[in-house]
């Protein structure tokens, strides 16, 4: 497990490692078991691409039925902060009305990404929204309604690569989120 080096010269800091991510998504996984009742139709929501390694570990974490669908958006914008207009690029294929839907983020950062997601499939009629992110980016949110209601763990203003994240496509299969060296991305 976790044995790919192919980076190593890349990344200046491991920030969470494989064991704290572990951990820590068992405990989400039972957080959000307590949040729902037994027979809720949930409807787990992957945002593309980032949420893809913790959304196929948090599932088998959750011990209630769920229903998963995957949503690909991409915000315009310059290349380091969102600006908040989000274009859909795959849908959602899942009618969410009267379900419960938990959206799965891999970071919220600015939070406009997910105000406008969350306004939009809102317009749906689903019976309720949550959001469960693995990253926080407190210090950097511009939305500031915009809230996780199961977060991963909050951490500093710097770019994070791993675990599903990527710089320019690369990274995301490394097993730990890590910092990466302020050359490779200025
Ligand atoms: P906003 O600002 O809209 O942005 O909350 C959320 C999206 O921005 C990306 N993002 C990052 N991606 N390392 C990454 O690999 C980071 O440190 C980072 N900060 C923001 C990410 O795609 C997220 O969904
Ligand atoms: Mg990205």
């Amino acid at each position: 497990m976790g044995q790919n080096t192919v980076f190593a010269d890349d990344i200046k800091e491991v920030i969470i490692d494989e064991e704290e991510l572990k951990q820590r998504i068992s405990e989400l996984g039972e957080e959000i078991t307590a949040g729902y009742e037994e027979d809720d139709d949930i409807v787990m929501l992957c945002i593309l691409r980032g949420a893809v390694l913790f959304m196929a570990d948090l599932a088998r974490e959750i011990d209630l039925p769920v229903v998963f669908d995957f949503m690909d958006v991409s915000s315009y914008g310059a290349s380091t902060e969102s600006s908040g207009v989000v274009r859909i690029i795959k849908d959602m294929e899942e009618n969410i009305e009267g379900r419960h839907l938990l959206i799965v983020e891999d970071i919220i950062d600015t939070g406009r990404t997910l105000k406008h997601v969350v306004d939009m499939l809102e317009t749906r009629d689903p019976k309720s929204i949550k959001v469960v992110t693995l990253l926080d980016k407190p210090d950097r949110r511009v939305q500031k309604e915009i809230d996780a209601d199961f977060n991963g763990f909050e951490i500093p203003d710097k770019f994070v690569v791993g675990y599903g994240l990527d710089f320019a496509e690369k990274y995301r299969n490394l097993s730990f989120i890590g910092v990466l060296k302020e050359k490779l991305y200025i």
